[in-house]
């Protein structure tokens, strides 16, 4: 039973072969850190409040009066999740790309970024783009943050943009320790947190963090929102984020007089549904957070120690002394393409991880891991049975190989002759649309839309794909 009830946790997905005779098994999601499925408290608030929907903020319309006074309370659920300063501001966005390349348009004339080499590319391409200086990471926390010091100390920066966790290997560095350092260097800090606020607490508060962003669709409300939180000044002087409605007080044709933050970056009808999922999520997941660290650490450890007995396995780490990462857990197997284990893994046991080089080429390169490594990553729908599941599998992999033939098809590994039928909720929503454009995507897919079976989801996306 998960901590919190989530949507679909019980989903069946078929097998390419039968596994203890049986063709199809209850999907074991391990992939939390690339998106995690809707918290039931989440879709019953949309459900809720669908039809309260209205324009928010414009409309003198009672509903659209409601709207407003949902999206701002979602705003400052999304606020005190993060335990922000009275003077913060919660800029509602997409996710938490959008976050810091808002963030990054705000940055003063002339400002520096520091970042390391190990951060996802959302937290690392926006500060590119402004010259920032790549300090690459040391095999030590402890050398990290020596280096990180030295650098401070070198240069006149602005801003240090720093994970939280790292969506690679779940180890962060000590957040407030690092604030300190660069506060002391009269620099700002920014936490990437899409991976950290999934699994632990984070305070702007108590680590002094100047800035914080995240993303809805990885905290169980997968509806389109994000956030970024922080210090206004910067936020009020920035130039808006995007232009248009919503973020003006007043324009003439040669002259816009722009609002204050949030607004001043919230141009454009908000996602109000997004919003408000994002505000329900924050909630719920602060009501559990000291059950969902042990849930995280426990299944952690259980899948760490699982996999250490897999001969061949590497689980990856930038670190020696780091604290306790969150359950995101990547490794490689020795000898053995990851992509091909990803589609085994799937296609034989119903278990889904990623694979690849995780929007982290950097920290990849690094290591010397060019070809990529397989992720598995843990959240709240995650049993120990799934986790061992996994080892079990991956186990098989290397001893017994995989049962089923497969072959690369747009780049992706995919097992040969794929008969898995579409769930139902697909051929539903094929039924769905215009016979014309099912038609066409069949048809583009090689198989024929007349009676017969279902075509597979790898036929019919094969089909999109090219
Ligand atoms: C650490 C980290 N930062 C940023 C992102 C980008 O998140 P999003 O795709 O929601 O913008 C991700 C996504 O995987 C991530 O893991």
């Amino acid at each position: 039973m998960a901590l919190l009830p989530l949507v679909g946790s019980d989903t069946v997905v078929p097998l390419t072969v039968p596994l203890d005779g049986e063709t199809s098994v209850r999907y074991a999601n391990l992939d939390y850190a690339a998106s995690a499925p809707a918290l039931a408290a989440v879709a019953e608030a949309v459900t809720r409040a669908l039809p309260l929907y209205a324009s928010v903020h414009r409309g003198a319309g009672y509903l659209s009066q409601v709207s407003t006074a949902l999206y701002e309370q979602s705003r400052t659920a999304i606020g005190r999740f993060v335990d922000a300063r009275a003077d913060d501001v919660v800029v509602i966005t997409r996710n938490t790309t959008d976050s810091l390349n808002l963030l990054a348009g705000c940055l003063p004339d002339g400002a520096r970024v520091l970042v390391l080499d190990v951060e996802h590319h959302a937290n690392l391409l926006p500060w590119q783009r402004h010259g920032a200086d790549v300090l690459g990471a040391r095999e030590t926390v402890t050398a990290t943050l020596g280096a990180l010091a030295s650098a401070l100390a070198t240069r006149n920066f602005s801003l240090l943009a720093l994970t939280g966790a790292s969506n690679v290997t779940g180890e962060s560095l000590p957040i407030a320790d690092v604030v300190r350092l660069a506060h002391h260097a009269g620099v700002r800090v920014v936490v990437d947190a899409a991976q950290l606020a999934p699994h632990r607490a984070f305070s702007l508060v108590e680590t002094g963090a100047d800035y914080v962003a995240l993303s809805g669709h990885k905290l169980y409300a997968p509806f389109g929102a994000g956030a970024l939180i922080g210090r206004r000044d910067w936020l009020d002087a920035g130039r808006p984020y995007l232009d248009g409605g919503g973020a003006v007080t007043n324009v003439t044709v040669a002259r816009t007089t722009w609002e204050p933050a949030p607004q001043r970056h919230e141009a454009g009808s908000p996602n109000v549904i997004g919003a408000i999922a994002l505000g329900v999520a924050c909630t719920e997941i602060s009501g559990i957070a000291d059950e969902l660290a042990v849930h995280d650490r426990d299944l952690r450890g259980r899948l760490v120690a699982g996999l250490a007995d897999v001969p061949g396995v590497e689980v990856l780490r930038l670190w020696s002394d780091s604290d306790e990462p969150v359950s995101v857990v990547s490794f490689t197997l020795d000898g053995h393409d990851a992509g091909l284990v990803a589609a085994f893994l799937s296609a034989e046991h119903g278990i889904g991880v990623r694979d690849g080089r995780f929007c982290a080429h950097p920290l990849l390169a690094a290591r010397g891991l060019d070809t990529g490594a397989l992720r598995a990553s843990i959240g709240l729908g995650t049993t120990p049975e799934d986790v061992d599941r996994l080892v079990r599998a991956v186990r098989a992999y290397v001893t017994e190989g995989p049962r089923a033939a497969y072959t690369v098809v747009n780049g992706r590994w995919q097992p040969v002759d794929d008969q898995r039928e579409l769930p139902e909720a697909v051929a539903l929503l094929h039924a769905l649309h215009a016979d014309a454009d099912a038609r066409s995507v069949l048809a583009t897919a090689g198989v024929s839309a007349g009676c017969g079976p279902a075509p597979s989801v790898i036929q019919v996306l094969a089909g999109v794909a090219r």
